[in-house]
């Protein structure tokens, strides 16, 4: 059995400046920014890179028809080495131009053609949540059935991830907090997977840590102190990035995805909306295993008995971003039943992840609280 691995070479540095000179970024490279990013700290060196900007595929999370239309403009370039530098979107559509072959992203997504990396991919993250920099994982909608999937492969690790905490100075506060919030999600499904073990366990744990710590800061100081943990919340994201490219993620996750597939909730607010209620369901399927070793470091960590980690935490997490009704995404009462299906039928590979493994009843029970 496998326990562990880390295939991406993980760098930090202190500015923009100092990664592109250290890596003699510019002709024959491919980069894919935000545009934002890019402007305020890349633009201003005059790098002769091909440079694509994400938002002119689309604004959000990725879709198949994206991918399809950065894979034909890439496929005109002779770019050997691809720069993602962005959030969970950008890295994440990205990782599919590594891959050889003139596949559309469907197919690649279905695993209907096969998977071989032929170029390089370095990924600068600029948000402190999505840790896809160290992922195996790239995630898409794939419009044809309007929720989202995951490609979880080794050809498509970034070769290196490049950490400059100053890029994500700019980041306003909302993006900040729900991908952070992503970030501990990331830390707290793979720790309890059944695939975790003391390798991952070690990061998952640590992430965890650092994110609470950052959390209870800036509860005290303000959102605006975030700016002195910009290396903390990076790093903690980072992290829980090779906790979850190891262990994986599990329901939270899977039940998020239609949420965000259909009324385009952002990823890590879609998370959150489900965190706590399936910690509690766990706790009642199986309060005796690697789910009482999560209370216990939970409880040391907000400091309250076992019994109570989820309630601390939830008073935690809803000062950093609100939690709503489901109804007030938009959500209908007839899709607890759809979406519960449809997570039970696309999202195998995470539910095989998860703590219990639920069934679509348990999943529409969950939504039913929640809506
Ligand atoms: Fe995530």
């Amino acid at each position: 059995m496998k326990l562990f691995q880390q295939k991406t070479t993980v760098h930090k540095f202190k500015s923009a400046g100092e990664f592109t000179e250290q890596y003699g970024i510019g002709k024959g490279d491919f980069i894919l920014a935000s545009k934002s990013i890019y402007e305020a700290y890349f633009a201003p060196q005059k790098l002769e890179a091909h440079v694509e900007y994400k938002n002119k595929y689309g604004a959000g999370e990725p879709t198949d028809v994206m991918i399809d239309a950065l894979l034909a403009d890439f496929r005109r370039t002779e770019c050997r080495r691809i720069i993602a530098i962005g959030g969970g979107a950008v890295i994440d559509m990205a990782k599919i131009l590594v891959l050889a072959g003139d596949y559309s992203t469907e197919q690649i997504f279905k695993r209907e053609v096969p998977l071989a990396k032929e170029r390089t991919l370095i990924a600068v993250p600029t948000t402190c949540g999505a840790g896809s920099e160290v992922s195996n994982v790239s995630i898409t909608e794939l419009t044809s059935i309007h929720s989202k999937l995951g490609l979880a492969s080794d050809e498509i690790y970034a070769d290196e991830a490049v950490l400059i905490p100053e890029l994500l100075s700019k980041l306003p506060y909302d993006f900040f907090a729900t991908s952070a919030i992503d970030a501990f999600i990331h830390a707290i499904e793979s720790y309890v997977s059944p695939r975790s073990n003391l390798y991952t366990e070690m990061f998952s744990m640590e992430a965890m840590q650092m994110i609470i710590q950052g959390f209870k800061k800036i509860i005290e100081k303000g959102a605006d102190y975030r700016m002195e943990l910009l290396d903390e919340f990076l790093t903690a994201s980072n992290l829980a990035g090779i906790a979850f490219g190891n262990a994986g993620t599990g329901a939270v996750h899977a039940m998020s995805y239609p949420l965000s597939g259909v009324y385009h909730v952002t990823h890590g607010e879609a998370n959150y909306q489900f965190l706590t209620a399936v910690f509690a369901s766990y706790q009642r399927m199986n309060p005796d295993g690697k789910l009482k070793k999560l209370n216990q470091f939970l409880g040391g960590l907000l400091d309250c008995p076992e019994t109570e980690v989820y309630k601390q935490l939830e008073g935690i997490l809803d000062k950093i971003i609100s939690r709503k009704k489901l109804r007030e995404y938009g959500m209908k009462e007839d899709e607890i039943q759809s979406f519960a299906e449809s997570v039970e039928e696309s999202q195998q590979r995470l539910l095989d992840q998860s703590y219990v493994k639920m069934t679509a009843a348990q999943m529409a029970e969950i939504y039913r609280q929640l809506y």
